[in-house]
């Protein structure tokens, strides 16, 4: 884990926009490095259960004997909560936002970054599915626009895809992929925006592969899943990582896909969308594909199309 020493020159002061599961792990990746933080979301309750979790988080982490108690402190105290947008924003130097995946929200918050942060910040969205370009063209820095997608949990995973659309300036590119290497991440340049970029359209062949075989009766979600892990060594199975992301993230980022391309296939797949309707949200909810509410052997397993 990178000390404070490291942390990028000239970007030291990092506000992220939006305390869910990534806002509040990037947060807190940032802060690990040695960041000043801002966490700003437009609840108080959202903000206060991020807070929790990562004090949670960081207290698991000592326990294992994987970081001292002091250097959890150090970096929760450079992370401050807030709900006020302009009073984070007026003092950062790199953003990143990680707001619900809709554009008109995205688009407001770009609108009031750019008019709120300091000209030289680089406005950063964490979104997969929507290129920058379209909240780079409501700011008049669109240079300083770009993705830099982290993935779930952010606290663990090493990969970052730093996403430029046409207008993104090299110097901006350059600046984010040596900050992205800073604060211990691998950093992955795609040169154009492309929906789902490169490691969520890789998951989403197997995720659509494995919802057409249970939904065929082909084999259970947990055969599925158990098959990912031991032939092919994933961590996760795909209906596990499903619960995970969220049905509802996959939903959601499974329909600004489609926006994005006009294509059915893009659309959410009936089950997921079922699911949804029905508030089997994954984890986040206590029951997905898999129950988390009762004992690990009792989780109950699904085959066919029944939910
Ligand atoms: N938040 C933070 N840290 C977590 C965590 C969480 N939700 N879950 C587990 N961890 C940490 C644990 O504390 C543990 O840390 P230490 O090594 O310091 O002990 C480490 O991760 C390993 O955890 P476990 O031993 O409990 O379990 P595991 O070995 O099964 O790992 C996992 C858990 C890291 C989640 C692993 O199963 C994994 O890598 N799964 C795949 C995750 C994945 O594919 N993510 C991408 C999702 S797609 C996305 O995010 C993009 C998008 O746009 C939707």
């Amino acid at each position: 884990m990178p000390g404070p020493e490291t942390s990028q020159r000239g970007l030291a002061r990092v506000l992220v926009v939006g305390a869910g599961a990534m806002g509040s792990q990037i947060a807190m990746v940032f802060a690990l490095a040695g960041h000043d933080v801002i966490l700003q979301d437009i609840t108080e309750s959202g903000l206060a259960t991020a807070r929790n979790q990562l004090e949670e988080r960081m207290d698991a982490t000592v326990a294992k004997g994987r970081m001292t108690a002091g250097t959890a402190r150090q970096a929760l105290n450079r992370l401050t909560c807030t709900t006020d947008l302009g009073e984070a924003a007026s003092s950062a130097d790199f953003v990143i936002e990680a707001a619900t995946e809709k554009l008109a929200i995205k688009q407001h918050i770009f609108a009031e970054l750019d008019r709120l942060a300091p000209p030289h910040a680089i406005l950063a969205t964490n979104s997969s599915t929507l290129g920058s370009s379209k909240v780079a063209k409501v700011t008049r820095r669109p240079g300083q626009v770009c993705n830099v997608h982290f993935f779930n949990p952010a606290l663990v995973m090493k990969c970052v895809e730093v996403v430029r659309h046409p207008e993104t300036t090299q110097a901006t590119v350059d600046t984010v992929m040596e900050l992205v290497r800073t604060i211990g991440k691998q950093p992955v340049l795609l040169s154009r925006e492309i929906p789902g970029f490169v490691a969520n359209r890789l998951m989403g062949v197997l995720r659509d592969e494995a919802l057409s075989l249970l939904d065929a009766g082909i084999a259970s979600t947990e055969d599925i899943d158990t098959a990912a892990k031991t032939a092919l060594g994933h961590p996760m199975g795909p209906f596990e990582l499903m619960d995970l992301v969220g049905i509802d993230v996959n939903c959601m980022i499974a329909e600004a896909t489609y926006a994005e391309t006009g294509n059915p296939t893009d659309l959410p797949h009936p089950m997921i969308r079922e699911m949804y309707e029905a508030g089997r949200l994954g984890r986040k909810s206590g029951k997905g594909w898999y129950d988390y509410e009762t004992p690990q052997d009792d989780r109950i397993h699904k085959t066919g199309t029944t939910l």
